[in-house]
């Protein structure tokens, strides 16, 4: 079965809507904005992440200048045109500062250098100026849990019970706390006590033994991780993408953002705005609201992960309703404060490639893409997903590197990665799959999300625009229209996977007819009505005013 969805560039979408379909009536053409001076605006000054695509890069796995096989910063440096033609402004980078890599760099032993593997601080250097020279942002993953059970303040917290690091991190004399009712973070082995022979007491950690949690109750921990946070900002980093940052203290009361936490979040979001024009987003332990991580909606984070999106979307693509997406965005919406962004991400380096969580079928990932670009929400891509990259076989830290394999940019040995032997094995059909190989074919996967980015781009309803669900008649077809001051679009996704369904939203109200910018599916208005009608596993993104 050919799963390829044909794509029409934004610029010649109506023309071509116009020329290629025989039954439409003539579709109106929205006076065009000049969307390159719209993007620029937009990604300007405080609000710029609302608009931004980024992108996370495993620097291990994205290009190795040396050939070595590991990916390093200035090889990311090189790529950073590449990313740019796909349509990234802002990247975020998995950990980079040195560590004995129990768990891919969340275990950081020194947290005001760059690990030798990924390059120099100088490297680093020349990334921001290099990204910025193009427009592009640069943010950091800050481990503020814990560190390396190798880092100098754990080696020195260990040695007794007394040295002035005794209590920056939390030891108990069995392996327990009447005031730390929590466990384990799933995944993590089976308990979060670490009796250590020197110092003669348990350590917790709600990750690896070899991540111990620092103890926030101690003031000093907060201030030197502060005084982290300033280091990058004042070396010119973009912000930060904050790693479990609702764990940082326990209590009888619980474990997870409790009120001591989210004054220390307050405390780093004053630090960042001493700062222009930099952004954090948070990454919660778990599921529920991200409400919380937001406080007012100026004082905490500016974007939180939508982990009630990330974890189910693959089943809810291929369900056959709408409702649980509407549901889901409708309720975002309610929840959470003015100001608040979600952070809307497919996947990530803790998941399981899309090619696997979609049964290897691309048109449930492509809309799902439609979904991530066009929901209110900023997009977070996972290195790879353009490729709609397949898992890897290897693994070398632990299960989840099957999604963290080298990336395939060309023909030829190393495929572009590397001229040496990458540090693990590329994942399956990665020479079919190179960048190079998509970007000349215009029904890959590469070109369709090249294609979404663009329609994305330098259109202010997308990326701050209210949201208003369309109720359908028909309950596999989702149907909701974003709206900016002075534009409105309208987005159709199939849930069908198999016929064409065709449902009328009664009180749709559209401001104006429907103009085909991307996608397969029709909407015409009829009075307050709208029908819309969608091909299988198909979608539609129109402009209506
Ligand atoms: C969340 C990160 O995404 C994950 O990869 C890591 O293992 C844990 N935090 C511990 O830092």
């Amino acid at each position: 079965m050919n799963h390829k969805i044909p794509l029409r560039a934004a610029a010649v979408a109506m023309t071509l809507a116009a020329c290629t379909s025989t039954s439409r009536a003539p579709e109106p053409a929205y006076p065009e904005k000049d969307r390159a001076a719209e993007a620029q605006r937009l990604l300007s000054g405080p609000g710029w992440y609302r608009h931004a695509i980024f992108y996370e890069v495993y620097v291990r796995s994205l290009q190795d200048s040396g050939g070595d096989g590991i990916g390093d910063l200035p090889g990311l440096t090189s790529r950073l045109d590449d990313l740019k033609a796909l349509g990234v402004d802002a990247l975020w980078l998995m950990p980079i500062m040195p560590s004995p890599f129990a768990d891919s760099g969340y275990d950081v032993s020194d947290y005001l250098g760059v690990n030798p593997d990924y390059g120099t601080l100088a490297d680093l250097d020349a990334l921001l100026a290099a990204a910025h020279a193009r427009g592009m942002r640069v943010m950091l993953d800050l481990v503020l849990n814990h560190t390396s059970d190798r880092h100098p303040w754990f080696l020195e917290s260990r040695q007794d019970r007394t040295n002035p690091r005794a209590d920056w991190y939390v030891w108990s004399d069995t392996p327990s706390s009447p005031t730390i009712p929590c466990g384990p973070i799933p995944g993590f082995g089976n308990g979060a006590w670490t009796f250590d022979a020197t110092r003669g007491q348990y350590y917790f950690h709600r990750f690896g033994a070899a991540q111990p949690d620092l103890n926030y109750w101690n003031p000093d921990v907060g201030a030197a991780m502060l005084d982290v946070a300033r280091f990058w900002l004042d070396r010119g980093v973009d912000g930060f993408r904050c790693d479990v940052v609702g764990l940082l203290h326990e209590s009888p009361a619980g474990c997870d953002m409790i009120p001591e936490t989210q004054a220390y979040i307050r405390r780093l979001r004053t630090e960042l705005d001493g700062y222009p024009d930099r952004a954090m987003v948070a990454e919660p332990a778990g599921f529920g609201s991200t409400a919380p991580f937001f406080g007012g909606g100026s004082d905490m984070f500016q974007m939180a992960f939508d982990f009630d999106f990330l974890f189910p979307w693959p089943g809810w693509i291929a369900a056959g309703s709408a409702r649980p997406l509407a549901d889901h965005f409708a309720a975002l919406q309610q929840a959470l404060p003015p100001g608040a962004q979600s952070a809307i991400q497919l996947s990530n380096h803790d998941f399981a490639r899309n090619f696997e969580r979609t049964g290897g079928v691309s048109f449930r990932w492509r809309r799902a893409a439609v979904i991530q670009a066009t929901m209110p929400g900023t997009p977070f891509l996972y290195y790879g997903e353009e490729l709609d990259l397949r898992p890897g076989t290897q693994v070398v830290v632990d299960d989840r590197d099957r999604a963290r394999t080298p990336m395939p940019w060309s023909d030829g040995p190393g495929l572009g990665f590397t001229t040496g032997t990458p540090w693990i094995a590329f994942g399956a059909d990665a020479a079919r799959t190179t960048v190079a190989t998509e970007r000349a074919d215009p029904g890959s996967a590469h070109a369709f999300l090249k294609g979404l980015l663009a329609l994305r781009r330098g259109r202010e309803a997308f990326g701050a625009g209210s949201l208003r669900i369309l109720e359908v008649d028909d309950p596999s077809i989702l149907l909701f229209l974003r709206e900016s001051a002075d534009e409105s679009y309208v987005v159709a996704v199939g849930m069908d996977e198999t016929a064409t369904r065709s449902g009328v939203a009664a009180a749709a109200r559209l401001p104006g007819d429907a103009q085909t910018l991307l996608g397969t599916a029709s909407l015409v208005r009829e009075g307050d009505a709208a029908r819309v009608t969608v091909p299988p596993s198909g979608f539609g993104i129109f402009r209506v005013r």
